[in-house]
């Protein structure tokens, strides 16, 4: 029988599609460009394989708790999955196959050997002891021990996962084989095997990618104007590299609030304040202002790097700067996209702008299987020009075709993924 039309899978209800549903729909404004290869986009509208999993664990004070995780692999045309453990409360199937999908885009966008994967589990990470946690990782890491390894699919640290939960991972890991595998998994400490300059990365990437954007443009970086929604890894370390740069940081905001100062924040002593409180809000050297004028604010780059849909039809007509480069996981909804493309802002996309921590990802897992360590410069200066391609290929589709950036990465990230299976074709 021929079937050219599919159903949404089963397991979906089409009124209820979460963030799964934005990934469509980014899908669905690509294929008029992948032309015969379009024949194949199905393939990217369904994940490879999805495992849910019970995750049970004895508490402290001895009674049982039940968790929900999942690890999704949403594509593995071009090699093994790779992508973050989520722990949070709130995490759903339906985000954990949206994430993995647009890891598969990011990977081909910046053109690493991966496919596309996630994982999660449903739980506050604060309401548990360190022991519960270690537990909780153990035994989540061998319920999905079936479908990762090193040549398999690797997982990294995502929102509320760290270098220690990935050593308890690779730990666990290596005992289930009987020997152990630093490789299956990134973002662990230097001693076990994790890279130099990993922790940077993602925010380097972001700077990296914000400098040119900003020369494709004729836009200053020294001396420009900053904001920055969230100032932990990615937001902290792109706004230290703006004002080494010259930049002048002049609005943050994060859980704890929104500072403004229009002579620029004095960046490292932010960065202390934070590491001793936990959040900006307090920071003496700065008028506290309401949230809500945080969009308004004058500037030249915009830094979305909190959470997901920040940027919604509600404040995107507030937004006045140049260039909006996302350091976030999907902070813009598609209706804010076209709102900022109408008024003429340049939004660097995620999948182009926060690439910087999987491609340091990349290196580790191949410095892992070398066994052999290089230094920190050699490591920036590959992220460096791997970025920097990656947008220079991006900016010229999107010329060519006159679309957003956004839809031009997913034009050289979607037509790689399709390339890769018409060669490999299908099995059987
Ligand atoms: N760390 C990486 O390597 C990496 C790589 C790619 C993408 N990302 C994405 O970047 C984003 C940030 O990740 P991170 O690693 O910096 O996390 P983080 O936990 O270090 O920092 C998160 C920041 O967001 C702020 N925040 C939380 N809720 C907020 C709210 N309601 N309003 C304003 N600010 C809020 C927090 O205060 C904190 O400053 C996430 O979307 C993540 O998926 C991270």
């Amino acid at each position: 029988m021929s079937q050219t039309t599919h159903a949404l899978p089963s397991y979906l209800r089409p009124d209820d599609l979460g963030p799964w549903g934005i990934y469509l729909q980014q899908v669905d404004r690509v294929t008029p460009y992948l032309g015969s290869l379009s024949r194949w986009v199905e393939t990217l509208k369904r994940p490879k394989r999805i495992l849910i999993v019970d995750v049970p664990i004895e508490l402290d004070n001895g009674t049982i708790a039940h968790f929900e995780g999942y690890r999704v692999q949403h594509n593995t045309s071009r090699g093994p999955g790779k992508g973050g453990v989520r722990f949070h409360q709130d995490v759903t199937l339906s985000e954990v196959m949206a994430l993995s999908a647009w890891m598969s885009v990011k990977n081909a966008a910046v053109n690493v050997p991966y496919g596309g994967a996630k994982g999660g589990i449903r739980l506050d990470p604060r309401k548990l002891s360190m022991a519960e946690l270690e537990r909780v990782t153990r035994r989540y890491t061998s319920e999905i021990n079936i479908i990762i390894g090193p040549t398999k699919d690797i997982p990294a640290p995502d929102v509320n996962t760290n270098e220690q939960i990935m050593a308890w991972m690779m730990d666990t890991y290596s005992m289930n084989e009987g020997s152990t595998a630093s490789g299956v998994v990134t973002g662990k400490p230097i001693s076990l095997g994790g890279s130099l300059g990993r922790r940077e990365a993602t925010g380097r990437g972001v700077f990296v990618v914000s400098c040119e954007a900003a020369r494709h443009i004729g836009l200053e970086v020294k001396g420009a104007r900053v904001i920055v929604q969230g100032f932990g890894n990615v937001g902290g370390i792109a706004a230290r590299l703006f004002h080494e740069a010259g930049a002048q940081v002049v609005g943050v905001q994060d859980h704890t609030g929104t500072i403004y100062n229009g002579g620029g924040l004095d960046v490292p002593a932010l960065l202390a304040h934070v590491a001793e409180t936990g959040g900006v809000g307090g920071f003496a050297r700065a008028d506290k202002i309401p949230d809500s004028e945080f969009w308004g604010l004058d500037c030249e780059f915009l830094i979305p790097a909190a959470l997901e849909g920040q940027i919604t039809q509600h404040n995107a007509g507030q937004i006045r700067a140049k260039i909006v480069v996302e350091g976030a996981n999907g902070p813009t909804t598609p209706e804010a996209d076209d709102i900022l493309h109408e008024n003429g802002t340049l939004v660097v996309p995620d999948v182009v702008a926060n690439a910087g921590g999987v491609t340091v990802s990349y290196f580790e897992w191949v410095q892992d299987f070398s066994s052999f360590f290089w230094t920190e410069e050699e490591i920036n200066h590959r992220l460096e020009r791997i970025m920097r391609e990656a947008f220079d290929g991006v900016w010229h589709v999107a010329q060519d075709h006159k679309v957003s950036l956004r839809t031009a990465a997913f034009i050289v990230a979607c037509t790689r993924i399709l390339q890769a299976r018409q060669m490999r074709g299908l099995y059987p």
